[in-house]
């Protein structure tokens, strides 16, 4: 039984104090989720990490936004897998698509991180999706395989099963514009074909998550999709009455 996850990913917003405050709020609202065994968390930027961290509830995913694959060493403007576990951190989100966009993330660069966050028992929260022209010319699917076939092939199979993908059709981010929960709902369990064929019957432990323009009011839908476990939430996340919204409105 794949147990529910909502993720609100900031991006880049909010000041420290901002997360801060958010986190003090979120703490009533991370115990209801508990109870409900849904998980629930963000990801803010690195400079807020450790305020939220210490902040909010200790049942609250706290999710750094990415990270380089080696230890340390000279790669200026990075962050390594040791600086986010001495915080306490065990969540990553990685190869969002700004950042293959804006940050050549590449699908092997996404497989080098992940196996170093698998490597060091982290949970990576791999995101994957089709561009526009993409989804116009027919390719979704084609293009969502190779993500996961290159991002997922060779990884330790013993703790894959704590890996979260998300699937974030480029053309439905911020944009307003939602996949319909059909076509949520195919490409999600496509997916997890392509994964069994690829991984075995972890396929089946693997959540998988939707995100793209995901409201308060829209919730629902996708996850009463069989192969929807969660969201993974860009501006709802922001305000603490939509987030609390996005839980209250799938229980
Ligand atoms: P929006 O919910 O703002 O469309 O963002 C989705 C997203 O990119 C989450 O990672």
């Amino acid at each position: 039984m794949r147990r529910k996850l909502l993720l609100g990913n900031w991006k880049m917003n909010k000041l420290a104090s901002e997360a801060k405050e958010f986190a003090l709020q979120s703490k009533a609202l991370i115990q209801k989720a508990k109870e409900n065994n849904v998980d629930m968390g963000v990801a803010p930027t690195y400079l807020s990490l450790q305020a939220v961290k210490e902040n909010a509830s200790k049942d609250m995913i706290v999710a750094a936004q990415n990270v380089h694959f080696k230890e340390s060493g000279a790669f200026t403007g990075e962050v390594s897998i040791p600086m986010l576990k001495e915080l306490g951190l065990d969540w990553v989100i990685i190869g969002h698509s700004e950042r293959r966009t804006y940050d050549n993330e590449t699908n092997e660069k996404c497989h080098l991180k992940m196996e170093a966050l698998l490597a060091n028992d982290m949970v990576p929260v791999y995101c994957v999706g089709e561009t526009l022209a993409q989804f116009e010319a027919g390719q979704t699917k084609e293009v969502v395989k190779e993500q996961v076939e290159v991002g997922l092939r060779g990884l330790d199979l013993s703790k894959l099963s704590r890996l979260v993908v998300a699937y974030e059709p480029v053309w439905s981010i911020g944009t307003g514009k939602n996949a319909s929960t059909e076509i949520a709902q195919d490409v999600c369990k496509f997916i997890r074909d392509v994964m069994r064929e690829l991984l075995g019957d972890v396929a089946d432990e693997i959540r998988i998550l939707y995100g793209g323009s995901v409201k308060p009011e829209n919730i629902r839908a996708y996850l009463s999709c069989p192969d929807v476990d969660g969201a993974l939430v860009g501006g709802a996340s922001l305000k603490i009455e939509s987030y609390e919204g996005l839980l209250n409105n799938i229980l």
